[in-house]
């Protein structure tokens, strides 16, 4: 199979190669950094150099793709919010989005499906509510970057191509994301919950999150948006604690609000409130978990 992708050089990209590297496949990779060429096991990839914010010569390269996989974005966590980095955030997810849709219009063999992330900021702030696919969107920030960036995506439906959106939860893997933040001061017996502890997680181990995004590759049936986090949310005073104890620490040192709004503004909203997201879709579409409960999925990861 021949793919294209973009952002592949992130968290959930790299990921994604080490698992595509088991079968022979193309990756064609769009990244702002050098050409090149890699032979990663099974797995020939080409480093393609762009813009992400304006035409080129990589447009040739969706030409004859049999699926696209659209995972760029400047990561809400980099730096504290503030208007310009909040217009960058959502610039670096709308903007090339609409231009990969637009260079699929124009490729004269276009690819069978793509695949665009979108993230389950789309609700909003839930509290206790149980969210699917049928709920309506917030009304924050994220909520509307994530429904301009899901529209730029289904656009691609105009010219005959499966658009499949899953809205990722909080990804758990040992190399970065919020464990990657945790696992220290856990180790130093001064861990504890993010914020009130009352907030719901929709977390999602990193096998399933690559094995959820390949699902619409390999099932004709998945289309349209659906939540990718695991069947079973739980609240971070619950996540703390299971952290803690897969670990043989304590979970008693809370992240207050105000440090946390210290170091990012604006985007400790990402992680002081949350989403019950169920992926209602998904289970529906035949999506077996690997890791459906949470401290198996923590044992793997930690011990
Ligand atoms: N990780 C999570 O928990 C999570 C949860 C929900 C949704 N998501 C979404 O899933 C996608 C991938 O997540 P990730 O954690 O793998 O992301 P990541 O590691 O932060 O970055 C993904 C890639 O996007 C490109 N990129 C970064 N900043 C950019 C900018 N300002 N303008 C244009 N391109 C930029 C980079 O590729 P190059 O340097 O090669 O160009 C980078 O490798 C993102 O859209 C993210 O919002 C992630």
């Amino acid at each position: 199979m021949k793919i294209l992708i973009t952002g592949g050089t992130g968290f959930i990209g790299t990921a994604l190669r080490k698992h595509l590297s088991a079968t022979p496949n193309d990756l064609v990779l769009l990244t702002r950094g050098e050409p090149r060429m890699e032979l990663s096991g099974a797995l020939t990839v080409k480093y393609v150099h762009w813009d992400p914010s304006a035409r080129g010569e990589w447009e040739k390269e969706v030409n004859g793709c049999d699926a696209v996989i659209n995972l760029i974005g400047k990561n809400v966590f980099e730096e504290r919010w503030n208007n310009e980095v909040k217009k960058q955030i959502l610039a670096s997810r709308v903007l090339p989005t609409r231009l990969l849709t637009e260079a699929i219009g124009r490729a004269e063999r276009r690819p069978a499906v793509m695949v665009s992330v979108s993230a389950v900021g789309y609700y909003g702030d839930r509290g206790q509510e149980m969210v699917t696919e049928a709920s309506s969107a917030g009304n924050d920030f994220l909520a509307e970057v994530a429904q301009q960036w899901e529209a730029a995506a289904l656009a691609a439906e105009q010219f005959g191509v499966r658009v499949a959106v899953p809205r990722i939860g909080l990804v758990l893997e040992r190399s970065g994301g919020m464990i990657g933040k945790m696992l220290l001061p856990f180790r130093l017996f001064a861990g504890g919950p993010i914020g009130s502890g009352k907030q719901f997680l929709p977390w999602i181990h990193m096998e399933d999150v690559v094995r959820g995004i390949l699902y619409p590759l390999e099932n004709e049936g998945v289309k349209g948006v659906y939540n990718l986090s695991s069947p079973e949310p739980v609240t971070m005073d619950e996540f703390a604690t299971m952290f803690g104890s897969v670990l043989h620490r304590p979970s008693w040192l809370p992240v207050p609000n105000f440090a946390l709004d210290l170091l990012y503004g604006e985007g400790a909203k990402v992680i002081i409130s949350g989403q019950r997201a169920v992926p209602e879709r998904l289970l529906n579409a035949g999506y077996r978990f690997s890791y459906p409960s949470l401290r198996p999925a923590l044992e793997q990861i930690l011990l």
